[in-house]
């Protein structure tokens, strides 16, 4: 039985009296000890396919229209609020982009820490100010025993950071999500903090989704990855299926966007042209305009979702023609 599995989701975001869709019929699903890696441009559902699964769309425009979200067999969409809060943060934890709009800048970052342990696990606070301090020790802060007293402001960017894996690791959880969690940061503490999230996820065995735009990220960190386009996943592959054997326009767009030390090439191709907005009206498949082996077809008639192989699975019309320059 898969930790997580999605199906079929669809969300729409209500503008006027329309409902558009953002996300579309996204499926997929996450084994106990697996990394998903979900990748796309700016705009495209990542984080709103995961704040669906944490449940956290209530107070927004957006409305999950049709679909199911089922964790350890349990239907999460059906689930009272105080039922899903009971998992959320517990079983399920998330790592948001910008540490600072997620810690609370008038606490102290080890008491933000005990509250959460002492909510999901009712430790007394002594009990819970040793494992702040041990889980501070774990995300490899310095002299984590008075860190523990600092206020998020005290803290520099990368630390933060660390102190919100810290909070998300806090409970055990079975799955993490993290969205972009180093946007945010300088580049040389990027790379820290992804290494800290792969060695964490490799010792305590947590499943994991990490969403980003760099493929480049998802392919160091991910067991599996999905790409997304304008709200579809475009194609999905285990992630050394993907590379040796890449089928959409728009994942060979991505893989040419990263940057290889020893690859022969000047210059980096960047994708031409940008992602629709959700308000543009399109015909056919949404990447047409930017692909390059586009025919008639593609702009006529959105492709279903094929099965090349094993788990590799792509929507584009000319998927098995391959995308040669
Ligand atoms: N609260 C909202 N109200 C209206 N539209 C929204 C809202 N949140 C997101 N959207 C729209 O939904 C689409 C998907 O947004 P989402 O935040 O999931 O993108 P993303 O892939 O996470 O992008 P990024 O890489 O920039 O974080 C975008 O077109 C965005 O403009
Ligand atoms: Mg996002």
């Amino acid at each position: 039985m898969p930790l997580l599995e999605v199906k079929n989701l669809n969300l729409s975001v209500l503008t006027g009296n329309d409902l558009l869709p953002v996300v579309r019929d996204v499926s997929f699903r996450v084994d106990e000890n697996q990394t998903l890696g979900i990748v796309g441009e700016s705009g495209c559902g990542k984080s709103l396919t995961s704040l669906a699964i944490m449940g956290l769309l209530g107070g927004t425009p957006i409305s999950m229209t049709s679909g199911s979200i089922v964790f350890s067999g349990q239907e999460l969409t059906s689930l009272t609020n105080k039922e899903r809060r009971s998992i959320m943060g517990n079983q399920i934890a998330m790592i948001f982009q910008e540490p600072m709009t997620s810690l609370n800048p008038v606490y102290r970052v080890g008491d933000q820490i005990i509250e959460s342990l002492r909510k999901h696990r009712q430790m007394t606070k002594t009990k819970a100010k040793k494992r702040a301090i041990e889980l501070l020790d774990l995300v490899k802060i310095p002299e984590p025993e008075n860190r523990v007293e600092s206020y998020p402001h005290q803290l520099s960017g990368g630390q933060r950071q660390r102190v919100m894996i810290a909070m998300a690791l806090a409970c055990d959880p079975k799955l993490l999500i993290a969205d972009e969690p180093t946007t945010a940061l300088d580049v040389t503490v990027q790379d820290e903090v992804l290494a800290l999230i792969r060695d964490l996820q490799q010792r305590l065995g947590t499943a994991l989704i990490l969403i980003s735009h760099d493929l480049g990220v998802i392919a160091n960190t991910c067991d599996y990855v999905a790409v997304m386009y304008r709200g579809k996943i475009v194609e999905a592959a285990p992630t050394a299926d993907l590379f040796s054997n890449v089928n959409h326009p728009y994942t060979h767009g991505l893989l040419n966007s990263i940057p290889v030390i020893d690859r022969d090439i000047e210059w980096l191709k960047a994708i031409p042209g940008r992602v629709p907005t959700i308000n543009e009206k399109l015909a056919g498949c949404a990447f047409n305009p930017r692909c390059n082996i586009a025919e008639n077809i593609c702009t006529t008639c959105d492709p279903e979702q094929i099965t090349l192989h094993d788990d590799h699975y792509v929507r584009c019309h000319f998927a098995k023609r391959g995308t040669n320059d």
